[in-house]
C-alpha cells in the first residue's frame, strides 16, 4: 500500500529521484562542453589535474578509446588485427571509452599501484550495438567499486592484475597518446601463447578539447553508433535502464517505480 500511494507520487512528478540508469550519447558528446551545451552530463569524465591520483608522469589524462581498428598501415605490425576472434569482438563494438579519472594511487610518484574502479557511473563507455546492448544487461549488477589493479613500474611499462594468473596483462606505452595493451595467454592454456591486443588512444585531452586527430578519427568509426554509459551508481536503476535505455531514460519514473517495486530483487 505504502508502494502503491509513493507510486502516484511518482507518476505525478513529484518523487526526487530523476536519475536514469543507462544514458545515450553520440559520440561528439564525449567533448565535455558539446554535451553541456545540449543539457547534458558529459558522457566519461575527463581525467585532469583535478581527479587523476596517479604519478603525473604517466600522463594518464583525458579519454581514452579502446581501439581494435588499425589507423594506418605503421599500426599494422605484429598487433592481432587480423585474429578473427578479435575481428568478432571489435565487430561488436562491445566497449569503446575510458577514463583514469578518480582511480586511485598508492604513490604519485613510481612505481605505483593503481586501481581503476571502471565500473563506476561516467567511467567507461559501451555501445548501442546488440552485444553492447546485452552486454548491459549482463554486467548491469557488477560490483561498482570493484577496482582493476595496475602497477607501473617505470613510465612505459605497466602490468595489470589478469583474471587469470597465467595470463600476462600488459600496458605499454607506444607515444604520448597511445598506450598498447597486450593480453598474452598462458602458454599451455587452450589458445596457447595467443596475444590479443588493442590500442588505448587518447580522443580528448586533459583540457576538454578534442585531441586534433584522433578525436575525428574516433567520430568517423563511431558514424551512426551511440554511446552508453551507466549514469547512476544505483545498481538497480542500471538493471533497469539496460533493458530499455532511451525509454527509462525519458520517463525515469519507470525505474523508479520497477525498483520500488522489486526492492529486495535489486538490494
Ligand atoms: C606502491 O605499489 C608498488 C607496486 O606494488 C610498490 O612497488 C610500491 O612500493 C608501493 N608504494 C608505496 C608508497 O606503498
Ligand atoms: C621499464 O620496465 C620494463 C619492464 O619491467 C623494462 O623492460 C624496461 O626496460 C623499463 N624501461 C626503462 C626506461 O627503464
Amino acid at each position: 500500500m505504502r508502494s502503491l500511494v509513493k507510486l502516484q507520487y511518482m507518476l505525478a512528478g513529484v518523487a526526487a529521484a530523476r536519475e536514469c540508469g543507462v544514458a545515450t550519447y553520440t559520440a561528439e558528446q564525449v567533448i565535455p562542453s558539446t554535451a553541456i551545451m545540449d543539457g547534458l552530463t558529459p558522457p566519461v569524465v575527463v581525467g585532469d589535474a583535478s581527479n587523476l591520483l596517479s604519478p603525473p608522469v604517466l600522463d594518464l589524462g583525458g579519454v581514452w578509446w579502446i581501439r581494435y581498428q588499425p589507423l594506418d598501415d605503421s599500426e599494422r605490425g605484429d598487433l592481432s588485427w587480423e585474429n578473427p576472434a578479435v575481428k568478432l569482438y571489435a565487430h561488436g563494438a562491445f566497449e569503446e571509452l575510458m577514463t583514469f579519472a578518480d582511480a586511485s594511487s598508492n604513490s604519485s610518484t613510481l612505481p605505483a599501484e593503481i586501481g581503476l574502479a571502471y565500473n563506476r557511473m561516467h567511467h567507461w563507455a559501451y555501445t548501442d550495438t546488440f552485444n553492447s546492448y546485452a552486454g548491459r544487461i549482463f554486467n548491469a549488477a557488477d560490483e561498482v567499486d570493484t577496482p582493476i589493479h595496475m602497477t607501473f613500474g617505470n613510465a612505459t611499462h605497466g602490468m595489470l592484475r589478469a583474471t587469470s594468473p597465467d595470463d600476462q596483462w600488459l600496458i605499454t606505452k607506444l607515444d604520448k597518446d597511445r598506450w598498447r595493451r597486450d593480453t598474452v595467454f598462458a602458454a599451455d592454456g587452450p589458445v596457447g601463447g595467443a596475444r590479443v591486443s588493442y590500442i588505448l588512444t587518447r580522443v580528448v585531452r586533459e583540457d576538454g578539447s578534442p585531441h586534433p586527430t584522433y578525436f575525428e578519427a574516433f567520430t568517423s568509426y563511431m558514424g551512426a553508433r551511440q554511446l552508453r554509459v551507466h549514469a547512476t551508481d544505483n545498481v538497480c536503476l542500471r538493471r533497469c535502464g539496460a533493458w530499455a535505455p532511451e525509454l527509462t531514460c525519458q520517463v525515469p519514473q519507470l525505474c523508479d517505480m520497477w525498483c520500488e517495486l522489486s526492492g529486495t530483487w535489486c538490494a
